[in-house]
């Protein structure tokens, strides 16, 4: 083979397998994801395995698949049929185990009541449902009879559903009466009624009973699950479709106010998964798999739902919070379901870290072979508490960067292949196919241990077809900062080793908790607010959660300010976008500080937040705005102290 200038330093490194089979994707990337794909189930096989047409990429051209046969039938009829797919835990403590055969059951059955509501290919269906096996089971429904699936986060508000339903103009909109959540119930059906008051595109919407709260069916167009299901037939046929048929479209946060809707594909979207699975955890049809997530984030998508079960795994689905009803509620999950795989947030390590490990020693966590981490950067401390306390000194932690867009992991340790040194926070090396770099503002890189923007050089099969309704945002958003490269949005350095280290986004998105949370988007629904006559949120570093919510508003004229009125502003965000994007701080000023062409100059408010130092403020079109936001910002803060 020849020499390949590859874009970390190898001579460390004794992991000769995984460099080869680095080595071989970049040289003959055909022949590798081709080869990858094969071992997907295809009723026609492509044409081509990669049609480029900047910055649009198609995989596995032509080729024909179903992504409920290849996560439900293939299994349901081999000798998995009988083997654990699902492993439900409610938060209230009651439990549902779904063999491969009951998925297929199940799964079929909710595809015939689809299709009995007049949902066909290319249909899109939104779900706002919480995490409970209905969720996966409409996934795979949708995808069986080649409708595309958008999951809303159960934990967003009326506005999130309904700007994301008429976005994609979603036919059918699947909810639940409630769900539970630490204790309480989230009622869902009611949230769903006012978001669909504003959703002309729905046309029915199906109820699935699981809180058992009493809920209000508004008109013949609302029925209930288990209603439909009587007359539901035992078997649908897959429906093929090709390769670049969208599977799924799934909304995340960017620089503007409105969601994006980022699509993914059945064929490349799956090939990739499948592999990456098998490259970062050792993915296996033994495995019993656990990831912490929420499914209405694409980590959910990909570790919950399509990955485990494209592989035969069994998947573990917890629907409520971490602590609940004790500490011990997570580690009992992992001893009652013998759990091999366990993957999840550096937030939810750190909250743990705070209760001291005493609660570990309690249970047998001895099942688990690997860890993972995921969706914000983990700090080393973080790392090593998990390292030794959950995996007792012995699981290799994959730290995984991917995003929305990129469908799975790009950059992570690979122990299925071979693993190589890990490093306490850094996400180490890309994956096989993966081609990333760091570059400067030139779009050029930069030299080892300095600090640039993260870019991926060439396209990669789980990556997104593109943003639903806008072939120029998706230009715009991913390919326009440095031409024919995409631009992830965060910012990353080498080491001399060659390793990643992500340090976080260099936009303005937030990771509240490892949520994707655009400030744009926030600060639209703060100046919705009658009493708001203009917001800025920044973010703030915190110790558990990477970021808190900061807004900085400027009241309508004759307002007076009060804490009331903070917490009537918290209201309106937490009931439009749900308690992910409430504010831990809000502060009423006089003016906000800007450049002279008018652009808030969120720096300084970030400084003010993060009481660091304000740094060159000569562009500043008045000074004395920063002297009042400081001045302001201080007074409150006493004032807050003073209250406590
Ligand atoms: C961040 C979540 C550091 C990053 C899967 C990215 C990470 C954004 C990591 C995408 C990681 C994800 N270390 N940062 N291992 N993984 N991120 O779309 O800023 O919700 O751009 O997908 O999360 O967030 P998203």
């Amino acid at each position: 083979m020849a020499e390949l200038s590859l874009p970390f330093e190898t001579r460390y490194f004794p992991v000769k397998k995984f460099l080869d089979m680095y080595q071989k994707s970049l040289e003959e990337p055909e022949e590798f994801w081709a080869e990858e794909a094969r071992q997907l189930d295809w009723f026609r096989t492509w044409d081509k395995v990669l049609e480029w047409k900047p910055p649009f990429a198609r995989w596995f051209v032509g080729g024909m698949l179903n992504a409920s046969h290849i996560c439900v039938d293939r299994h349901a009829k081999s000798w998995r049929r009988s083997k654990v797919a699902i492993y439900w835990e409610g938060e209230p403590g009651d439990s549902r185990v779904l063999s491969y055969s009951t998925l297929y059951r199940e799964v079929n059955r909710c595809a015939s009541v689809l299709r009995k509501c007049g949902i066909g290919k290319g249909d899109k269906v939104a779900l706002y449902l919480p995490m409970i096996p209905e969720l996966p089971i409409f996934m795979l429904a949708c995808a069986r009879i080649g409708a595309i699936h958008t999951v809303v986060f159960s934990g967003f508000g009326a506005l999130a559903l309904a700007d994301r339903v008429n976005d994609i103009e979603a036919k059918l909109l699947v909810t639940a009466d409630g769900g539970f959540r630490r204790g309480k119930i989230v009622p869902l059906k009611s949230i769903a009624d006012e978001a669909l008051t504003k959703c002309p595109s729905v046309e029915k919407v199906i109820v699935v009973k699981r809180a058992g709260v009493s809920v209000t069916m508004k008109s013949p167009k609302e029925s209930w699950l288990d209603d439909l299901l009587e007359e539901a037939a035992l078997f649908v046929e897959p429906e093929p479709v090709e390769s670049n048929h969208p599977l799924y479209v799934l909304y995340t946060s960017g620089t503007t106010g409105k969601p994006k809707g980022v699509i993914h594909s059945t064929g490349g979207y799956l090939v990739h998964n499948c592999s990456a699975y098998r490259w970062v955890f050792n993915l296996q049809e033994e495995s019993v798999y656990w990831c912490t997530a929420d499914i209405g984030w694409v980590t959910g998508h990909s570790s919950i739902v399509y990955a485990p079960l494209a592989h035969g795994a069994a998947t573990v689905i917890y629907e409520g919070a971490p602590d609940y009803p004790t500490i011990e509620r997570w580690w009992d999950i992992i001893e009652k379901y013998g759990v091999t795989i366990f993957y999840t947030s550096p937030t939810a390590i750190r909250k743990f870290m705070g209760y001291g490990d005493e609660m570990l020693k309690k249970h047998d966590l001895s099942s688990l072979e690997l860890l993972g981490s995921v969706g914000e950067p983990i700090n080393p401390e973080a790392w090593l508490w998990f390292y030794r306390y959950v995996g007792g000194g012995s699981c290799p932690i994959v730290d995984t960067w991917g995003q929305t867009e990129t469908g799975s992991a790009l950059i992570s340790p690979c122990p299925g292949i071979e693993c190589v040194p890990l490093k306490p926070g850094s996400v180490t090396l890309p994956l096989p196919g993966v081609d990333a770099d760091v570059v400067g503002e030139d779009g050029k890189p930069v030299p080892m241990e300095q600090r640039g923007f993260l870019v991926i050089k060439r396209p990669w099969p789980g990556m997104l077809l593109g943003i639903h309704g806008g072939p120029e945002r998706y230009k715009k958003a991913y390919w326009s900062r440095f031409p024919g490269v995409y631009y992830t949005g965060d910012y990353a350095v080498r080491d001399e080793d060659g390793y990643f280290w992500i340090l976080g986004r260099a936009d303005e998105v937030l990771k509240v908790a490892g949520h994707r949370i655009g400030t744009a988007e926030l600060e639209d629904v703060a100046i919705s607010h009658p009493q708001i006559a203009e917001a800025a949120v920044v973010g703030k570093l915190h110790p558990v959660k990477g970021e808190s919510i900061v807004i900085f508003a400027r009241l309508e004229e004759g307002v007076t300010p009060s804490p009331d009125l903070k917490k009537d502003l918290a209201g309106h965000i937490r009931k439009a976008l749900g308690p992910v994007a409430v504010p831990d701080e809000v502060y009423f000023v006089a003016k906000l500080p800007k450049t002279r062409s008018g652009t808030v100059m969120r720096r300084v408010l970030k400084a003010v937040a993060n009481n660091t130092s304000l740094g060159d403020l000569t562009a500043l079109e008045d000074e004395s705005s920063v002297e009042e936001i400081i001045k302001a910002y201080q007074e409150l803060k006493k004032g807050e102290v003073k209250k406590k």
